[in-house]
């Protein structure tokens, strides 16, 4: 009889999941902005920029930055809002904050989970989400969250990892995905830490069902936009009035 190894944490939900996730990025945080780099082949920065602007932000506005990591959102949303505005960012590896922190001034930082905002429900304008909610224990609760801190008609941008869909290239990059990315994380010197990033994007919502769960959540008008083949996907929507 063969023994049946058991899955890997990050694959659990709830607190299991939030342990594996923590340390996860705890580990890669000295390193993450320069992989990032790799894997994007230098277009993160232009994904995020197209992001804020969806958003439309005016000066003066509040914007939260959610599971910020590295704070590579913090800069674009500081300029969409200008000196007057309020940019906030938040997640639960301290390693990954401790980066944000190098990279704007002004914005307030601070240790948060997403599925328990530290934020009063209706005081921000935009909420910020990049390749956080496929991490987060539960996407719906982190889905409910945002709309209950964003004012009505405010707006949301998730960009996220998805199942590539362009013809032909679309496959490749699955397997670029599925296959060398976790290679060459052992060969960057990681153990699990990339493995993670191809089992989660397997795992990870289609694109409708992404967009069901934002109109469950209470978000209306959502638009889609891909990016490297179908591999990042970027979904938009508005705060509708009332709770859902
Ligand atoms: C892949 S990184 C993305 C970082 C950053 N948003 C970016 O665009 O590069 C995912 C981040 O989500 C954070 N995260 C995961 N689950 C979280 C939770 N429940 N609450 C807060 N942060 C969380 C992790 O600590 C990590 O920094």
């Amino acid at each position: 009889m063969g023994v049946q190894s058991a899955p890997p944490p990050w694959l659990a939900q709830g607190k299991a999941k939030a342990e594996a996730v923590q340390e996860i990025f705890g580990t890669v945080a000295p390193t993450y902005d320069r992989v990032n780099g790799w894997l994007s082949f230098g277009q993160h920065q232009k994904w995020r920029a197209h992001a804020v602007t969806t958003l439309q932000l005016s000066q003066g506005d509040a914007v939260l930055d959610l599971c910020c990591g590295t704070g590579d959102f913090l800069p674009l949303l500081r300029n969409a809002v200008g000196a007057s505005g309020t940019v906030i960012g938040l997640d639960f590896a301290r390693p990954m904050l401790e980066h944000a922190r190098t990279k704007t001034s002004g914005a307030i930082l601070g240790v948060g989970d997403a599925l328990s905002l530290p934020i009063a429900d209706h005081s921000v304008d935009a909420v910020t989400i990049g390749w956080g909610l496929r991490n987060v224990g539960d996407p719906a609760r982190a889905l409910a969250e945002m709309a209950r801190v964003l004012k009505t008609g405010g707006r949301v941008a998730i960009l996220e990892m998805s199942q590539p869909n362009a013809p032909i290239i679309g496959p490749i990059a699955n397997w670029g995905c599925q296959f060398v990315i976790p290679k060459f994380g052992r060969i960057a010197g990681f153990g699990d830490e990339y493995a993670y990033l191809a089992q989660t994007t397997a795992r990870w919502m289609s694109r409708r069902e992404l967009t069901d769960a934002l109109k469950s959540a209470g978000f209306g008008n959502v638009g889609i936009k891909n990016f490297m083949f179908g591999n990042i996907c970027l979904h938009t929507a508005t705060r509708m009035e009332g709770n859902p």
